[in-house]
């Protein structure tokens, strides 16, 4: 892997420029992922969403960077700069694999923007990373990112039965990854 940048680095794509999250954000982020239709699917995104966790949430970006663990990307929109939602990546160098995650407000559903960021993400995974698998996983019921999942080309792998605690039910989680050599042939025949 070539050395990477002293901090998380923004890329671009045709309609998003993802950068990496400033304290200011806090409020906006806040807002957006305060619905309960964008945290209902979150791991680690409570309802209500407390106030001072996004400040705390945006303040650990840096040390996973620097650390080698992950990047959070803010997903924003070019040309206004609006905050849409969030992207990220979390690796382990020991193992070249690479975690997707991603969400948006819920304004900004519907015109293939998580596709889009989150094929930019799985990119740098690839590219600059090096990472030999990328995987990501979704609750149970959330279909619009089994099909964003679908889409990057990755494969469904399995369910974990009851994995996940969250509000307190049990939720099974839907597998999905994709690998190195299957990366690159969809990108050769593109
Ligand atoms: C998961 C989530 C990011 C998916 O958002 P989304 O808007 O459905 O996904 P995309 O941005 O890729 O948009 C795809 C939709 O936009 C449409 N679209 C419109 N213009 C498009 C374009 N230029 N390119 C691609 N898709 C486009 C697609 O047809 C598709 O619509 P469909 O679902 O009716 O088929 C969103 O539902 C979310 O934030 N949910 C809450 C958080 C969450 O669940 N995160 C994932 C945890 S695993």
């Amino acid at each position: 892997m070539a050395r990477l940048p002293a901090s998380i680095p923004t890329l671009a794509t045709a309609r998003l420029r993802l950068r990496p999250f400033i304290a200011a954000d806090a409020a906006a982020v806040t807002a957006l992922a305060g619905d309960a239709e964008v945290s209902r699917y979150l791991l680690h995104v409570p309802h209500p969403y407390p106030a001072g966790l996004a400040e705390e949430w945006i303040a650990t970006h840096r040390d996973a960077w620097t650390q080698g663990q992950g990047a959070s990307w803010a997903i924003t929109r070019i040309p206004d700069g609006a905050l849409l939602g969030t992207a990220s990546l979390r690796w382990v160098r020991r193992h070249d694999h690479a975690e997707l995650g991603y969400w948006l407000g819920r304004a900004h559903w519907g015109h293939g923007f998580a596709f889009e960021a989150a094929a930019c993400a799985v990119d740098f995974a690839f590219e600059t990373l090096a990472c030999a698998r990328v995987f990501a996983q979704h609750l149970g019921g959330n279909e619009r990112s089994a099909k964003v999942l679908t889409r990057l080309g990755m494969t469904a792998e399995g369910v974990r039965r009851g994995h996940i605690k969250k509000a307190g039910a049990y939720h099974d989680t839907y597998q999905f990854g994709v690998l190195r050599d299957e990366y690159v042939a969809q990108r050769s025949a593109s």
